[in-house]
């Protein structure tokens, strides 16, 4: 017998269904950009899990008892409550998403010229200790680098290389070891908790904080009890907490495993740091009561991370994530192994062998899966992470030409995922069609948001 189905529809929309030429227009006035793409002629809407999801009822029935008062209003002690049921640090402050928090954070805690190491910065993290003067410095474990290796903590830091970094001639320079889970800019591969207390363990001997970039905690909580010996008896929630208590501090978007809109979180135990925090939060989000957030959006959010760490939830996640691995491989397209939760990462380059780099294959699978079928998904290649000469040429590509199809929370079944394996199916059946595609504007700054293509 199959597993009982977790979920029944409570509001539901049409999915829009254009024409194959109706979309080659869309596609042509975007500029061939997946961010300039008109979301009405979107049929399968896999370009982000952040803020994408469907809302419970009793999300929108605690919506329904929000506070809108300015200050310390109901709607924040129920937040404050529900945070603290999973976190065990003394200051907890609201704010508007994730990389609010990571602003905050840094523009307290590094000073110029320090450096912040992680397994791997999101983007916006990067940036965040960038323009706080600071430098990002990456250090993924060994076993990231081979996309087929099925080693199931392909998130984990090298720790190695971390107490190398620690004690070496930079060591002094550290300002924060940040662990990223699960690690999205790595396949969305998770950290295991062994990882976790030795990478922690070695920060705090070098008197460096160890800090969590938690937007998807409760998934890596899942994958910890499904992979890590000795954990698969444990509910996933007092994985959380032990996630949690390993930490000095945490920045949650709340838009991922906080099953919100909008939101994020930034808590702390170090008292001096709350205090700098507290100023930048009042001066940037809002009062600490509500840090840039509505009082409907806090209870949301409150009522969302209860709810994420429900075992069924997170096995829905998870075989979500293994079906539609299995339906690209039926396809014939690799992904990079083994599928987490969130999303999973398809190896453009690996089928598109006619495209060199510079016709970033990744992209051109990207806007094939819109023209064929109105899929949307983002590139994490040459476009996004490559290096341009001044007429746009790629001059450094990426070292892999992957795509994220990321799954968004509740939103999705199992005919929308055969659906997308049928369109991979369609693709991968003749390869060869696919045109590579050439930049012909992009900013120097993000330009995969706001760059425009032409195809070959
Ligand atoms: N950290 C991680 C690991 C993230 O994946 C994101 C956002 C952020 C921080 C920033 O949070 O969007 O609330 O400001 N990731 C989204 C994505 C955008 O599509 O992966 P935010």
């Amino acid at each position: 017998m199959l597993d009982f189905p977790t979920t029944l529809s409570a509001v539901v929309k049409p999915a829009p269904a254009l024409s194959r030429e109706e979309r080659e227009r869309e596609i042509e006035r975007a500029g061939y950009n997946p961010f300039k793409i008109d979301a009405r002629t979107v049929s399968v809407d896999f370009l982000s899990d952040s803020g994408t999801g469907a809302l419970s009822t009793a999300q929108r029935a605690a919506a329904e008892q929000a506070d809108e008062s300015y200050a310390c209003s109901s709607s924040w002690y129920r937040f404050e409550e529900s945070v603290r049921d999973l976190v065990p640090y003394r200051h907890v402050f609201p704010v508007h998403q994730g990389r609010a928090a990571e602003r905050v954070l840094f523009s307290s805690l590094l000073s110029p010229g320090q450096i912040s190491i992680s397994n791997t910065h999101f983007d916006t993290t990067r940036a965040n200790v960038e323009i706080a003067g600071g430098r990002a410095l990456d250090l993924p474990c060994p076993a990231s680098s081979d996309l087929d290796s099925e080693f199931p903590f392909k998130g984990d830091i090298d720790l190695g290389a971390l107490e190398r970094t620690l004690s070496g001639p930079e060591g002094s320079k550290v300002g924060i070891v940040l662990m990223t889970i699960t690690n999205n800019g790595l396949g969305g591969q998770p950290v295991s908790l062994a990882n976790m207390t030795s990478a922690a363990e070695i920060a705090r001997r070098h008197g460096v904080p160890f800090w969590l970039d938690a937007a998807r905690f409760a998934e890596n909580a899942w994958l910890i009890t499904r992979r890590e010996p000795g954990y698969s008896h444990w509910d996933p929630r007092d994985v959380a907490r032990r996630e949690f208590a390993l930490a000095d501090g945490c920045m949650i978007s709340l838009k991922k495993d906080g099953l919100g809109h909008a939101g994020g979180l930034l808590a702390m135990r170090d008292d001096a740091l709350a205090e700098r925090c507290k100023a930048l939060v009042i001066a940037g989000e809002g009062f600490v009561t509500y840090g840039g957030i509505s009082g409907r959006d806090l209870e949301v959010v409150a009522q969302g991370l209860r709810e994420v760490t429900d075992p069924q939830h997170l096995a829905g996640r998870e075989s979500a994530a293994a079906l539609l691995a299995e339906l690209s491989h039926q396809a014939g397209v690799s992904t990079v192994r083994p599928s987490g939760m969130h999303a999973i990462y398809l190896n453009a380059g690996r089928l598109l062998t006619h495209l060199t780099p510079a016709e970033f294959p990744g992209h051109a699978l990207a806007c094939e899966l819109y023209r064929r079928g109105g899929i949307r998904a983002a590139e994490l290649g040459s476009l996004y992470l490559g290096e341009l000469d001044d007429d746009l040429r790629l001059r450094e590509p990426a070292p892999f030409e992957l795509i994220r199809l990321a799954i968004p929370r509740r939103s999705y079944d199992e005919t929308h995922l055969r659906f997308v394996g049928s369109v991979l199916d369609d693709i991968a059946k003749e390869p060869e069609q696919v045109p590579g595609y050439r930049l012909t504007e992009a900013p120097p700054l993000l330009r995969h948001f706001d760059c425009r293509l032409t195809p070959l």
